[in-house]
């Protein structure tokens, strides 16, 4: 798609162009009294001086609220361009083979360690996507009030509800003990830690504070972190690292390509957590005091220690292929990586990624469009089910 139509802009007021990416797949440009915006694939014609005014209304938080949802005029660029990379990593739970995780999970081909990581698996995460979903609905999406963003926040709900599912699908498919999941939830003391102190602020900010105070717009913002940058960002990737070391060994191979997925969902997750942050902080500055840096940077660190003690429940010693060393130095790469992320001071000495791989699994450019490889599989009994997965719903 060509670029050239773009620098007729600056005639524009400068917030007009504001947060344009210029690689993103969306034109703007003049024409006579309209601003005329390309994307995907289609052509709209907006008035230049209605458009300016709605631009001009247009915020992270306390902007002009509209019942339509109409995300034209874009002011939020970056925010589109994250929605439809969302899209385009678009996939379907239940339609992954299971055929050869179930052969290995009712046989020896498991260590007793390696059994461990997946019950883990499927404790922490059967109901922390769920708490993500809920918190990125009742409290970040409901706050926001550009339509863009909104929009972009509807997605990223959207994934947490097809994580969801792909918990459902495992649990269906093992036919794991749904009962055995829930009880492991609520009694194994690092996951209620952890999850007890993402939700603790939850419950006033879904009721709908006054963002217009400086107080309650560092509540938000907390959330915001909390949520994207210290949960999804720092507190769910050394289990995942434990599960795709495994599908690294040929084991359990369906769980694996769907954590693989899934992974790849959460880094456009917490790149749009970082980008609302940036953003709602340029536009509210009274929010990026030196002592609520300092209070986000405590956040993170507390979120670190209980991750931390929970990688030690999920791998209390090293087994094959896996070290609780590097785990642990793996959770402080993360959480250095989002602090800086939204402009704080990191935590830790590890510099490094211990886990390059594992980069190079999540980044890696879909060689291959989803559906057209599973066709086959949505034909035949590629998705495995019982009648117990049935209860599930
Ligand atoms: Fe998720
Ligand atoms: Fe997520």
């Amino acid at each position: 798609m060509s670029t050239a139509t773009l620098p007729t802009l600056p005639t524009l007021p400068p917030d007009l162009i504001e947060g344009i990416d210029p690689t993103a797949e969306t034109l703007v440009r003049e024409e006579g009294n309209h601003v005329v915006y390309t994307l995907g694939g289609k052509t709209f014609r907006l008035n230049k001086d209605k458009a300016r005014e709605r631009i001009a209304g247009k915020r992270v938080i306390n902007g002009h609220r509209s019942a339509e949802l109409n995300v034209l005029p874009l002011k939020y660029h970056e925010a589109y361009r994250i929605y439809k990379q969302m899209k385009a990593n678009h996939w379907e739970p239940d339609v992954i083979d299971m055929t050869k995780d179930c052969t290995q999970w009712n046989s020896n081909a498991l260590s007793p360690k390696e059994r461990w990581i997946i019950e883990m698996g499927v404790g922490y995460f059967s109901a922390a996507e769920g708490i993500v979903g809920d918190s990125v609905l009742h409290v970040i999406e409901d706050n926001l009030s550009a339509a863009e963003l909104k929009h972009a926040s509807l997605r990223h709900i959207a994934e947490e509800s097809i994580h969801m599912d792909s918990l459902l699908h495992i649990i269906g498919s093992l036919n794991i003990d749904l009962d055995e999941v829930t009880a492991r939830f609520q009694d194994i003391p690092s996951i209620r830690r952890k999850n007890d102190f993402i939700m603790r602020s939850m419950p006033e900010l879904k009721m709908g504070i006054d963002l217009t105070k400086t107080e309650n717009k560092q509540k938000f913002t907390k959330a915001l972190f909390g949520i994207t940058q210290v949960m999804e960002g720092t507190q769910f990737y050394a289990l995942f690292a434990m599960i795709l070391s495994l599908h690294r060994q040929n084991k359990m191979t369906g769980i694996g390509q769907m954590f693989q997925y899934t992974l790849r969902d959460e880094s456009n997750h917490i790149a749009l957590g970082r980008f609302l942050i940036q953003q709602l902080v340029q536009e509210n500055p009274d929010v990026w005091t030196p002592e609520f840096r300092q209070e986000l940077v405590d956040f993170m660190k507390q979120g670190v220690e209980l991750e931390k003690e929970f990688v030690r429940d999920c791998l209390p010693e090293d087994t094959v292929g896996m070290s609780q060393r590097e785990f642990l130095d793996y959770v402080d790469y993360n959480a250095d990586r989002r602090l800086a992320g939204v402009g704080l001071p990191t935590l830790s000495k590890v510099k490094d990624n211990p886990f390059l791989w594992l980069d190079e699994v999540i980044f890696l450019k879909k060689e291959k469009n989803f559906f057209e490889t599973r066709v086959t599989e949505y034909q035949t009994s590629g998705s495995v089910t019982n009648s117990n997965e049935d209860d599930l719903i």
